[in-house]
């Protein structure tokens, strides 16, 4: 395995700024609602505490996924069939891939990930695990077109999008996001996609707003971040995380609320907020089996077959991309 080959990087400044970031940044805090793209949360030190919130006893769709891989990986299996390159969107879960990549006896592995000192540890545990496991790490933003290691060109792909990351999009970015995987994957790809399910609201608050406050950490880096690589100075010990279920949309939002009137800087640029006032950080969506299905379609993907957990909390849907029709 040379698990450098095929490596994408990431576009920076001579100050090694990532200037995708930046520019996310500094557009989001000059909008009248402050909002930035929750991708940025995943630097190394955001990674590791997304990886806590999955252990919290509140955060249950980590736990519900893996319920249904572990339960039904025979029939998962028998639909997929032996010796796809399974294409990850994002670096291999501690738990979730390993069961993935057992149960169906894939050819190869490629991760996609941005964070890439994260993909590049998760890779090598990987590699270790699956010793025969051709693995071809690609450092990339997934939200576009990815181009594969020439080594998979020609094998049948299932491209593998676990935790229910396609409910941080909004319905137009998600839609463009599979989309995309067409693109990467191929016609005739298979797409094996998390989508955790409208429920309870006191579960789902609970969910994003844990007694430990993990997740409000979690939230928090973000602005640490901003502060770390963006030469910022905001005051983060005057920012409070905020979970919110917004019904219109059967999505949870996290914010980052004022708990005072500030100001600060971004590289070089000057931006206040008032008390009460927040930047919006995240949405995740939850879906019903109509509304997953309805996604899915606009994306171009069939849906083949759906799975729940016991406790139906979570659903994985395996889909298949198919040639546009024009007529039903
Ligand atoms: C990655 N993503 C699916 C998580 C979610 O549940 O929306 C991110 C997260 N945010 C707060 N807790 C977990």
């Amino acid at each position: 395995m040379t698990a450098q080959t095929g490596l994408r990087l990431v576009k920076r400044d001579a100050s090694g700024v990532d200037l995708a970031f930046r520019a996310d940044v500094l557009a989001g805090l000059a909008e009248p609602q402050k909002a930035i793209p929750a991708r940025w949360f995943y630097d190394d030190a955001g990674s590791q505490l997304f990886e806590d919130i999955t252990q919290l006893p509140e955060y249950y769709p980590t736990r519900a996924e893996t319920e249904i891989l572990e339960t039904r990986s025979a029939e998962i299996a028998d639909l997929i069939g032996a010796g796809r390159a399974v294409v990850e969107f994002g670096s291999g879960s501690s738990v979730k891939t390993p069961l993935l990549l057992s149960a169906i006896a894939p050819s190869a592995y490629v991760p996609l990930d941005i964070a890439g000192d994260f993909l590049r540890a998760s890779s090598a545990d990987l590699a270790a695990k699956f010793p025969g496991l051709p693995v071809w790490p690609v450092e990339a933003d997934f939200m576009r077109r990815v181009e594969l290691p020439d080594e998979v060109e020609d094998l049948p792909k299932l491209g593998f999008f676990p935790g229910s990351t396609i409910g941080n999009m909004i319905a137009r970015t998600a839609t463009d996001l599979l989309r995309s995987m067409r693109e990467t994957l191929g016609e005739g790809a298979l797409l094996l996609i998390g989508m955790d399910l409208v429920k309870d609201e006191d579960v789902l608050l609970a969910a994003y707003d844990d007694a430990a406050g993990v997740t409000a950490r979690f939230n928090l880096n973000l602005a640490e971040r901003i502060n770390r690589e963006l030469a910022g100075d905001i005051p983060v010990d005057k920012l409070r995380h905020e979970a919110r279920w917004n019904d219109i949309f059967a999505r949870i939002e996290m914010h980052l609320v004022a708990s005072e009137d500030i100001t600060f800087t971004v590289s070089g640029q000057r931006f206040t907020m008032w008390e009460g006032e927040s930047i919006h950080t995240e949405n995740s969506h939850k879906f019903t089996k109509r509304s997953s299905q309805m996604l899915l379609a606009a994306g171009g993907w069939e849906p083949r077959a759906r799975w729940t957990d016991e406790a139906r909390q979570f659903s994985l849907v395996l889909a298949e991309s198919r040639p546009p029709r024009s007529a039903p």
